[in-house]
């Protein structure tokens, strides 16, 4: 370790350092010394876009570094997802004898938006699915196993409402396990509902944050707003209610979409003169995954907690898409689509081309579940006209059923109980 810095009277003056300077420089050296090893665990983890691509595309890392890499346990790894296998490129297979993972009517967390048989869905085709990727197997999912691993600790999901139904997914799936007088569901302040675990004294939780920054949409309730104003570099308005969450879970996308530039806010709410500019949606949903990032950076313990972000949620309304007819949604629709190119509109390549350009870049390790592909596939899968509706239907609505048909939320048990395997296995199997 180097010595304390000598007074001024040393021939260090010589070479014209200030004292004040001098002291500075060792003082650095002395943190690159003692943090050295952390600065390199830091530099060698990234995100995993891609588990095959590991580190072939950060410059200056050697072989023996990506080798460590490798051997590094993530916090909640039990064990390692093979080799080279994408989870996210598969297929469908139909598997009557595992699916559904539980019945609708068993699990009474489910919002009546997302009850299809309750609400009249005439047959249960889209709950028989099972997602398999092409070069491995999932794990199956153990509730057993995932509530001791959240034992005494707290998960968060953060986003809209897509990922409010990858929430009650994952509740669904653990709470059968759960004695009826240990667990609990409340709405504890108006952004937060909490799903409380007695016994192993662990919260699932969801926020409602539905472009992470603030905005005008940010009523969990009331927010039925088509002229969006998000406010730049806001995210600890909402930040400051997931400080000391063990596992985060991020979404953000269709609120974006709003098919007009995004308004962005530069000052406050409050002020008279509201200062907006209106960048494309790609720049401004760029401008929220970097703030999102950032607020990892600054909040997450990565050595001890893990980050999750769930891309696009794809929607089925127009059947020209996929080679319907004109006039047609996801209304009606009973079977996926078997195209396995299939991707759908072009705005999302585009906000998926922003989630590519800002991860890669990055150097926070946040775990990417690249649900769009999959999901692209299952115009079935959607709630479309069998859920409780937030008004009454006009006599003409109730005509034209695909006028009201929801195509962009999903029946549970359904599509988004793969995405919490998905994740399940991103958890456990990194
Ligand atoms: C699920 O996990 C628990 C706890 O780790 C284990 O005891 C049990 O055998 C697992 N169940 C299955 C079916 O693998
Ligand atoms: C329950 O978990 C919280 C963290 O979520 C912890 O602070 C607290 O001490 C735990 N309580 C018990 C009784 O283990
Ligand atoms: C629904 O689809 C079936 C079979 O594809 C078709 O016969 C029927 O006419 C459709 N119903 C409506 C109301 O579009
Ligand atoms: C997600 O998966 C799709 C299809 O496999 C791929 O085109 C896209 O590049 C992936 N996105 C990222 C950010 O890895």
């Amino acid at each position: 370790m180097k010595a304390p810095p000598p007074q001024s009277s040393t021939p260090l003056r010589k070479a014209r350092l200030s004292p004040y300077l001098f002291t500075f420089l060792a003082f650095i050296i002395f943190v690159a010394l003692l943090y050295g090893e952390d600065f390199s665990c830091t530099l060698s983890q990234h995100l995993q876009l891609d588990p095959s691509s590991d580190d072939h595309h950060r410059p200056g890392h050697s072989v023996s570094e990506s080798e460590k890499k490798r051997h590094r346990v993530l916090p909640f790894a039990i064990g390692r997802t093979e080799e080279g296998c994408d989870i996210f490129s598969g297929k469908w297979v139909r598997d009557e004898s595992t699916r559904p993972l539980y019945r609708e009517s068993d699990c009474p967390y489910i919002h009546p938006q997302l009850t299809c048989q309750e609400h009249g869905r005439p047959e249960k085709d889209y709950q028989f699915w099972r997602w398999q990727p092409h070069a491995c197997s999932l794990p199956s999912f153990n509730a057993t196993l995932m509530l001791e691993a959240l034992r005494g600790k707290r998960m968060l999901f953060v986003g809209d409402s897509l990922n409010r139904g990858q929430f009650v997914s994952l509740v669904c799936l653990l709470q059968s396990v759960i004695p009826e007088h240990g667990k609990s569901m409340e709405a504890s302040y108006d952004s937060l509902t909490v799903f409380r675990v007695k016994e192993y004294n662990t919260t699932i939780e969801f926020y409602w944050a539905p472009f992470l920054l603030e905005s005008n949409a940010d009523n969990a309730v009331i927010h039925k707003i088509s002229d969006r104003i998000v406010r730049k570099g806001s995210i600890n308005k909402h930040g400051k209610y997931w400080k000391g969450a063990d596992i985060v879970v991020f979404n953000t996308y269709l609120w974006w979409m709003t098919g007009l530039k995004m308004k962005i806010l530069k000052g406050s709410f409050e002020d008279e003169e509201k200062e907006i500019v209106e960048p494309t949606t790609e720049d401004a949903y760029r401008m929220a995954m970097k703030s999102m990032l950032r607020w990892v950076q600054r909040n997450m313990d990565l050595k001890r907690t893990r980050v999750f972000f769930t891309s696009m949620s794809p929607t089925h309304s127009k059947s020209i898409d996929w080679g319907g007819d004109q006039e047609g949604n996801c209304y009606n629709e009973t079977t996926m689509i078997e195209d396995p190119t299939y991707w759908g509109s072009d705005s999302r390549k585009s906000v998926m081309k922003v989630i590519n350009d800002v991860f890669s870049k990055s150097k926070v390790p946040i775990s990417f579940l690249n649900i769009t592909q999959l999901s692209s596939y299952r115009r079935d899968a959607h709630t479309s006209i069998y859920k409780k509706q937030w008004g009454p239907l006009s006599p003409e609505q109730l005509a034209n059923p695909k006028s009201y048909a929801d195509c962009v939320h999903w029946c549970m048990p359904g599509v988004q109980d793969t995405w919490n395997e998905l994740l399940f296995t991103k958890l456990f199997y990194p």
